[in-house]
């Protein structure tokens, strides 16, 4: 009997730890150890066993099929808004019922919505949202879910409402392991919940998120922001992302924020709930006979649309690479339209088969290149297989097949070849020479005011020319020129990025700007000292050294230096940190400021990121749901920064 206390106590601690604090304090196996001799004992002693022990949620019984289950508040659907337009006319139609808003925003998990009903704090039933009225009762499914207390911190009757969800990395191991695969977590999620046997709904390590509290006034409770707050307090895990926003225009900044960083979460969100805050406001208004009045969810535009592939045609890049390119039928995606989307290489097109006419769906992948990602076959009528060509579109010599399925036009005067240089020399985070976009570059080129880089500095020799021929007035002419002479006093990484070295991203051109602070530096470098940079791998040293070694690279550089080019490294202040000066940081985990910000402010205090945690790591920043780098780093005794630490260290 002692035993079996002590048992529950370590694993509801354990669950506490683990779940609510996201601070682990002991390992998997010391967990499962204490479960099983948990179930051994209470098996031999079933008259101490306890109705809210922690050995219920293991599953076990298989249904024939679910008890329906009446929802005493109808679980009402809310209703969607989808610009910023929407957005503020929600805020009015509060306003003009004479309610001055606050608000509270929070995540819209892409889960399935589930009811809790708990009785002297004990979990009695768990049931789905089914037609709003009439759900299925999943309880046992839903004893199986770790992140849902099997009792309260307090003995009290409450029906709750969250969100049952699968977590990004989950659903990856789930679907790797699947012939027949879930298309996302949401599918997977309610796939889970409603299998009949339970133990495969344990399996499956679903999570939750409780979001709503449908009768707070029983609590004493008076704002929405409360109630999360209430929920918390009795052992719920409420999502931490949640904010009170004063006015609609604190709403609108926080969409925008977790639109950008909504790709970071370790599971999948696709909205912004938007709540009225005070809970007399929300009783005001009212529901319709389909959602309440007093939320909404602002949708983030579809990421996926189907369209049909009209054509494929061909681009080569500056490296000479040839790559295809399926054109559309317009689609709008997320607030674009988009008619071309990349086919990557002839191997993608083959490995899907995709065909010209194709109905194809469409993603834009990280938010810029749309890709195509899915092809429905069903719904084809082209029984030709896709054909690679074998002559450059543009320049007609024959393509060469290089790595396993890449193509390229390998002369070097190929007229896209070199147009695109230009187009890269130009961009935003090379020379960012405004003005020099793609369209008008080929136009320069294609009438030959500019055939190579350096002729880029020659162009104010044709400033009447230019005026008369392309209709710039005085104004935007000047301007064209003004923005190619301040390109000249570009720090040193701009341009060993914009001469397009192959594979010298922007990071690499940094590294060797600040090594060797100017070109000269690193044009007479060799390959041992260029082998010392860490990062830098012998791939990327041989396209350095064999560049500066082309005499028309050289010849480029001269000329650029004739044209009063800045060929030196221009150090941006430095600040220097104590705590991070020098040191080498990991990152991992969900954190609210993002990556790139964290890694900004390292780099900014001179110390470094790195992807891995190896023995070269200072420190490690641990965010939410960290996984295998929190395991290594506390193995290697390695300093743990959670993001508080972080920011009182900088
Ligand atoms: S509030 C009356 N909050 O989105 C309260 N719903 O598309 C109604 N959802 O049916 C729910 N995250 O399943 C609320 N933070 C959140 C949510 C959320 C996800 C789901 C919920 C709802 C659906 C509507």
């Amino acid at each position: 009997m002692d035993r079996i206390n002590e048992l529950i106590k370590l694993i509801e601690e354990a669950n506490y730890n683990y779940y609510y604090l996201d601070k682990p304090t002991i390992s998997d196996q010391e967990y499962d150890r204490y479960m099983q001799e948990l179930i051994r004992l209470e098996q031999k002693y079933p008259q101490y066993k306890k109705e809210d022990s922690p050995t219920v949620r293991v599953g076990g019984i298989v249904l024939e099929e679910f008890e329906k289950t009446t929802h005493n508040i109808p679980m009402l659907s809310i209703s969607n808004v989808f610009n910023e337009e929407d957005i503020r006319n929600f805020d009015l139609k509060i306003k003009k019922e004479n309610i001055n808003p606050e608000y509270v925003c929070e995540l819209k998990i892409d889960g399935l919505a589930i009811s809790l009903t708990y009785k002297n704090g004990l979990l009695v039933r768990g049931a789905t949202r089914g037609d709003g009225l009439i759900g299925e009762d999943v309880t046992n499914n839903i004893k199986t879910i770790n992140s849902i207390p099997l009792k309260l911190n307090q003995n009290i009757d409450i029906e709750v409402r969250g969100e049952v969800y699968m977590s990004k990395k989950v659903f990856t191991e789930l679907n790797k392991n699947r012939k027949d695969k879930f298309m996302n977590t949401r599918n997977a999620a309610a796939g889970s919940i409603r299998q009949l046997d339970s133990k495969i709904c344990k399996s499956r390590k679903l999570d939750c998120f409780i979001y709503h509290l449908p009768n707070p006034l029983d609590y004493d409770i008076n704002t929405h922001h409360e109630a999360l707050e209430f929920m918390k307090s009795l052992g719920f895990i409420v999502n931490d992302n949640n904010k009170y926003l004063k006015n609609i225009d604190e709403v609108i900044e926080f969409i925008n924020n977790y639109t950008k960083k909504r790709k970071e979460l370790p599971y999948e969100i696709d909205g912004i709930v938007i709540k009225l805050n005070k809970i007399n406001d929300q009783q005001k208004l009212g529901n319709t006979s389909r959602y309440p009045k007093w939320l909404t969810a602002y949708k983030f535009p579809a990421e996926e649309i189907t369209t049909r592939l009209k054509d494929i045609v061909f681009t080569v890049g500056r490296t000479g690479k040839v790559v295809p390119n399926a054109v559309l039928e317009p689609v709008l995606i997320q607030g674009s339209i988009v008619s071309r989307a990349t086919l990557h290489n002839e191997k993608f097109i083959l490995d899907k088969d995709i065909r010209i006419n194709d109905i194809v769906s469409v993603v834009k992948a990280g938010d810029v290149i749309p890709a195509v990602v899915e092809v429905k076959k069903d719904r084809r009528r082209n029984n030709n297989k896709f054909k690679m060509i074998t002559y450059c579109p543009i320049c007609n010599s024959k393509l060469v097949k290089k790595e396993e399925a890449s193509h390229y036009c390998i002369n070097e005067s190929c007229d896209a070849r070199k147009i695109e240089t230009l187009i890269h020399f130009c961009e935003r985070n090379a020379m960012n020479i405004e003005g020099l976009g793609e369209s008008i570059l080929e136009e320069f080129y294609n009438m030959g005011y500019i055939k190579t880089i350096d002729d880029i500095y020659y162009l104010s020799k044709y400033k009447d020319e230019l005026s008369n021929l392309f209709g710039y007035g005085e104004k935007s002419i000047n301007k064209l020129l003004e923005s190619i002479e301040n390109s000249k006093s570009n720090s040193l990484e701009r341009l060993l990025y914009g001469l397009g070295i192959r594979q010298v991203g922007l990071k690499t051109a940094k590294t060797l700007a600040k090594k060797y602070k100017n070109i000269d530096n690193l044009i007479n470098s060799n390959e041992e000292e260029l082998s010392n940079i860490s990062d830098i791998g012998p791939i990327i040293i041989n396209n350095i050294l064999s560049y500066f070694n082309n005499k028309d690279n050289i010849r480029l550089i001269n000329n650029l230096k004739r044209n009063n080019l800045n060929m030196e490294y221009i150090s941006k202040n430095e600040k220097k940190n104590v705590n991070i000066t020098g040191k080498t940081f990991v990152i991992t985990g969900s954190l609210s400021i993002s990556r790139e910000q964290i890694k900004d402010i390292i780099e900014e205090n001179g110390g470094k990121v790195t992807d891995s945690v190896t023995n070269k790591t200072d420190i490690l920043i641990l965010g939410k749901d960290a996984g295998s780098k929190y395991e290594k780093a506390k193995k290697l005794n390695k300093e743990i920064w959670n993001e508080d630490v972080f920011k009182s260290k900088i």
